[in-house]
């Protein structure tokens, strides 16, 4: 293991993080199922991905493997996770540790489960500092009251010493954010960071996001279940379905005109998809569980283009216009009205 999480040097086309053909396995009571299955996707700096897909599609499995903090039920079993260089899933334990916080970082939905609820919340926001950066208690709380001050916390001096039970659901988002920032990512993963919040204060925070972002030129991975919010945010996205991705290309291309029946079949039923807060849309009929993925395409059972080269045949992801991947066998015979 010769690489170290040292900066190195990356074109201005170099993706920020490159994400090929990563497999999680799970281990569960009646035996080992594949989680997520083959995922690519790349980010450059300023720009922001979405992962879309149904609830237990693998968005969080595929975010957790990145930054590695997968749950010990799951492991990687296949793929690399590229940042400055290096194939992060090839480090030692103790070097991917350097990577978290100034190359990659991440922000939960639940920002009381992510918060110690023991340590006033100045003294976690400036921790980071203290171990990447080796400075004094007092200088890291003085770096802590200005992320907060960032963040748009009120009186930060003051609330550095309040513990976060203290704060407003939003406000411990910010909190959050602010944690996740600290050290200046390259790539920010943002895991459903909204979705607790009511939706004033979910805009505000993507706001927030978006405003950091843009100052710190991040990368940024959006895991929503917001149709809108990926509209209005994202430049690309990559749509999830069991494990697999089923569709990939810039946002706008793939809304106006998917070129995969479970993404037609996502839009079709928000036709006004500019709704902000709203929960995925439902699809009719659910997704197979991870032990009984079908042979054959695991859109089948729900798709209403199937026919028998589906049942018989995988589709793996193949070019479909300018940027864009599709896994569907019959991709050309849609047309969006
Ligand atoms: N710790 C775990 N133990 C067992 N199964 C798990 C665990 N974590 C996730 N899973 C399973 O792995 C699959 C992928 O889960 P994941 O959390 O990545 O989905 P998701 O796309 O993030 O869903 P959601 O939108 O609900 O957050 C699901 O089938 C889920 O039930
Ligand atoms: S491969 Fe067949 S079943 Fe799968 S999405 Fe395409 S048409 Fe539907
Ligand atoms: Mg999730």
């Amino acid at each position: 293991m010769t690489r170290t999480a040292a900066p190195a040097p990356t074109g201005t086309d170099d993706p920020a993080l490159d994400v090929e053909g990563l497999c999680v396995d799970l281990s569960t009571p009646l035996g080992t199922v594949r989680a997520v299955d083959g995922v690519s996707f790349s980010v450059r700096r300023g720009r922001t991905l979405a992962l879309l897909g149904e609830s237990g599609c693998g968005k969080s499995m595929t975010a957790l493997s990145v930054v590695g903090l997968l749950d010990p039920a799951a492991r990687v079993t296949g793929g690399a996770v590229r940042v400055r260089g290096s194939d992060t899933l090839r480090l030692s334990p103790a070097e991917r540790r350097k990577l978290a916080g100034p190359v990659l970082s991440i922000v939960f939905q639940d920002a009381l489960t992510a918060l110690n609820p023991v340590q006033p919340v100045g003294r976690q926001i400036g921790e980071a500092f203290r171990i990447h950066r080796g400075l004094s208690r007092r200088e890291a709380r003085e770096k802590a009251i200005e992320l907060m001050t960032r963040v748009g916390i009120p009186e930060p001096r003051e609330r550095a010493r309040s513990y976060p039970h203290q704060f407003s659901g939003g406000m411990r988002q910010r909190l959050l954010i602010a944690m996740a920032v600290a050290l200046d990512p390259d790539v920010l993963i943002a895991d459903e960071p909204t979705t607790a919040l009511d939706v004033t204060v979910q805009a505000q925070i993507m706001r927030l996001l978006r405003d950091i972002q843009n100052e710190r030129d991040m990368a940024l991975v959006l895991i929503t279940h917001d149709l809108a919010v990926v509209a209005q945010r994202a430049d690309d996205v990559v749509i999830m379905y069991a494990g697999t991705v089923v569709e990939k290309g810039p946002v706008r291309d793939v809304f106006s005109a998917p070129r995969h029946p479970y993404t037609q079949g996502l839009l079709d039923s928000v036709p006004e998809h500019a709704v902000r807060g709203r929960p995925l849309p439902a699809v009719p009929g659910s997704p197979p569980e991870l032990s009984a993925v079908p042979p054959g395409c695991a859109f089948q059972d729900r798709c209403p283009l199937v026919r028998e080269r589906c049942v018989r045949e995988r589709p793996v992801l193949r070019p479909a216009g300018e940027g864009r991947t599709t896994a569907c066998h019959f991709a050309e015979e849609l047309t969006h009205a």
